[in-house]
């Protein structure tokens, strides 16, 4: 069987994940998933770098034992992760034993090979970056990443020589072209080399936070290369012999672009010296922007990766950030972005096209769809192109275009839907074979896009595979195969039972989920029931809701009201302003039907309305009830009206 090993890196302890370090572990999250679902067998580690000083700073200032401390980070790190979905198979600390003993025999065997010797250091030190910095790394004196300007340090350091280790480093680019992506970064560490590389510092003085140098127990490993060992550690290497044959070398190093050099000049170098071989490639990321800034916890420009969560829950936000971010570039997080992708995206597109798939299944098959013996129509070869490029492009981790190549299986079904009609279809008693292939391709077709998006949002997807009858609702998405699961199925009387559900992402109106850009940067929480007065989806029926006592019924006020006067709100592409005479006076209603109804179109009509349902505002407009529709199969809405108006008018009661 294949394997994979799959590394982030590992993130310092001084204050939680943000939305920043979430994107990695995310964007690691769906290779590791993907990797799985290809049944090659995955290692997929993270951790946390605890050996830092600001770490043990930040322990002081809380008067807390560093340790102690890291324990408490590490249970808010790993809260974090889980509420992500985040399917790590280890979690490696840096003050753990394992690792300590790993980076004492890893340093040893530099040592041995005559690479490490005494000297002295005098210059920049960045403490935010653990990094030591010269002078053209700095603008108007400060640290260009975190903007602050670093201390100016004097202590007996050991040196690593890396400046031995150029003309290898320079040649293992020359015959591994993929070892950095993207290409980008490549040029740059290749400029880098080639422009001379110097040796580096491996120990600090005066410190106790640390392990000590096995050569001089007074000097500690300096951070970075504590931290670099990790990925040796965590598959037990200087611990577990056959841990570390079987899983060494790492697959992929998944990194932010910041760090490209100490994964790519030292780390390396650190491994020929110390005789073991080079990870087989790195992966630098870019950098999850807010208000054009990197979002930095230094720089005070973070969102809260659970605030995001909560409000539209993991998948979507997993979902957002794959999809949106190019995996390698730069890109932007906001809260309007983020609600309109999620509205257009899984709202409107896949999460409606689920709906209308099952409920089509049960209003024409009362939801049991047998295959029939003719030929798959044509979104067969759609499905099977769009395997093919999915592959294609996930196994270049261009996550990216593999989420577009299913989107766009997911346009081709809702067009199909259109095309063929089935509900048309449905009245010809005549044409039943050909509804049933209709129904049966509309099906497998949302089974494939949900298997290719189950790395991404892996409950989501358990969720959709469970509606369209493949997967019995709790089971998990792991064990999917892509070889298996990924194929056209056209077995003929095959059957398939279909779940109905509520709408699987209720879309958000304008105004939810918007963020104050002045205020303190945290998300102006707004309520997260969808405010539309249409039913969001046509999926579900009264019998698999909670039922209610006829009291609880009667509390209900429904009357008939005439429209007065209707008329478009502006930015709203949804809501109507109505005026309803009442029978004893004039009411204002804000409607959600105006993908459906012109105003023209509503004036002097009868509606049936919520009567007693306490004003709320939509789009800064108050409404005092809501008025009552349909749904129909394509999600419009249909008013309901009494039949005989004049025996029904404004203000008679409706029970
Ligand atoms: N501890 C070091 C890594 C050691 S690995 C041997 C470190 N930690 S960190 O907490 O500062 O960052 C962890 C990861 O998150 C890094 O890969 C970093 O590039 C990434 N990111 C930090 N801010 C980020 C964004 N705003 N956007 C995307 N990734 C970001 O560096």
């Amino acid at each position: 069987m294949p394997k994979f090993y799959l590394t982030t890196a590992i993130d310092y302890v001084n204050s939680r994940p943000h939305l920043g370090t979430a994107y990695e572990k995310i964007a690691a999250d769906v290779i590791a998933r993907y990797k799985r679902l290809c049944g090659v067998e995955t290692r997929f580690m993270m951790g946390n770098d605890e050996h830092s000083q600001n770490v043990f700073q930040r322990a002081r200032e809380l008067n807390k034992e560093p340790l102690a401390f890291c324990d408490e980070m590490e249970s808010a790190f790993r809260e974090v992760w889980r509420r992500l979905d985040i399917s790590f198979d280890d979690f490696i600390r840096t003050t753990e034993s394992r690792h300590r003993v790993a980076v004492t025999t890893l340093v040893s065997r530099i040592a041995e090979a005559g690479d490490i010797y005494e000297g002295f250091y005098e210059g920049w030190y960045c403490v935010s970056c653990e990094a030591f910095k010269q002078e053209k790394d700095l603008i108007d004196g400060k640290c260009t990443v975190h903007q602050k300007s670093p201390d100016w340090i004097k202590e007996k350091n050991y040196f690593f020589r890396l400046s031995r280790y150029q003309e290898r480093l320079r040649s293992h680019y020359e015959q591994h072209p993929a070892f950095l992506e993207p290409q980008s970064r490549r040029n740059e560490i290749l400029r880098l080399i080639e422009a001379g590389l110097e040796d580096i510092s491996v120990s600090r003085t005066g410190q106790s936070w640390g392990i000590p140098l096995p050569s001089d127990p007074e000097s500690v490993v300096y951070v970075w290369v504590d931290a670099l060992i990790n990925y040796a550690s965590a598959v037990g290497y200087g611990v577990d012999d056959s841990l570390f044959e079987k899983w060494w070398p790492a697959d992929l190093h998944v990194i932010g672009k910041d760090i490209t050099r100490f994964h790519c000049v030292v780390w390396p170098a650190m491994l020929m010296s110390a005789g073991l071989s080079l990870p087989r490639q790195v992966f630098g990321h870019g950098w999850v922007h807010w208000q054009g800034q990197k979002m930095s916890k230094s720089l005070g420009t973070v969102v809260d990766p659970l605030e995001a969560a909560d409000r539209l829950g993991p998948d979507p936000l997993r979902f957002y950030l794959a999809k949106e971010i190019a995996f390698g570039q730069d890109g932007d997080f906001t809260w309007e972005r983020f609600r309109d992708r999620y509205n257009v995206d899984l709202a409107n597109n896949f999460g409606n096209l689920v709906s209308r798939v099952v409920s089509m299944a049960h209003r024409y098959r009362q939801g049991r769809l047998i295959v029939p013996a003719r030929e798959p129509g044509p979104l067969a070869s759609i499905a099977t192109d769009t395997v093919s490029a999915y592959r294609r492009a996930m196994d270049g981790y261009a996550l990216q275009q593999g989420i577009e190549a299913v989107l766009s299986l997911v346009d081709a079904t809702n067009e199909y839907i259109a095309t063929v009609e089935p509900w048309a279809v449905a009245k010809d008693p005549t044409r039943s074979d050909e509804l049933d292939r209709q129904l049966c391709d509309m099906a497998e077709s949302v089974r494939i896009a949900a298997t290719l998006l189950s790395p991404v949002m892996p409950s989501a997807c358990r969720e959709v595979l469970g509606r369209v009858g493949t997967v019995a609702v709790g089971d998990s998405v792991d064990e999917l195969d892509l070889d298996r699961d990924g194929v056209w199925a056209t077995l003929p009387g095959a059957e398939r039972c279909l779940v109905k559900g509520p709408a699987l992402w209720p879309r958000l109106e304008e105004g939810v989920l918007t963020m104050n850009e002045n205020a303190d940067q945290q998300p102006v929480p707004e309520k997260k029931e969808p405010v539309s007065v249409v039913a969001e989806t046509p999926s579900s029926d009264a019998s698999e809701e909670p039922l209610i006592s006829i009291d609880e019924f009667f509390k209900v006020e429904l009357r008939v009201g005439r429209v007065v006067l209707a008329e478009a709100i502006p930015k709203s592409k949804k809501l109507l302003r109505l005026e309803v005479e009442t029978g004893s006076g004039i009411r204002q209603i804000v409607s959600g039907i105006a993908k459906s109804y012109t105003p023209e179109s509503l004036v002097g009509r009868h509606v049936v309305y919520v009567a007693n349902l306490k004003p709320a505002k939509l789009m800064g407009i108050e409404s005092n009830g809501m008025v009552l529709a349909a749904t129909d199969v394509n999600g419009e809405a249909v008013l309901i009206e009494p039949e005989d108006v004049p025996r029904a008018p404004a203000g008679s009661e409706v029970k």
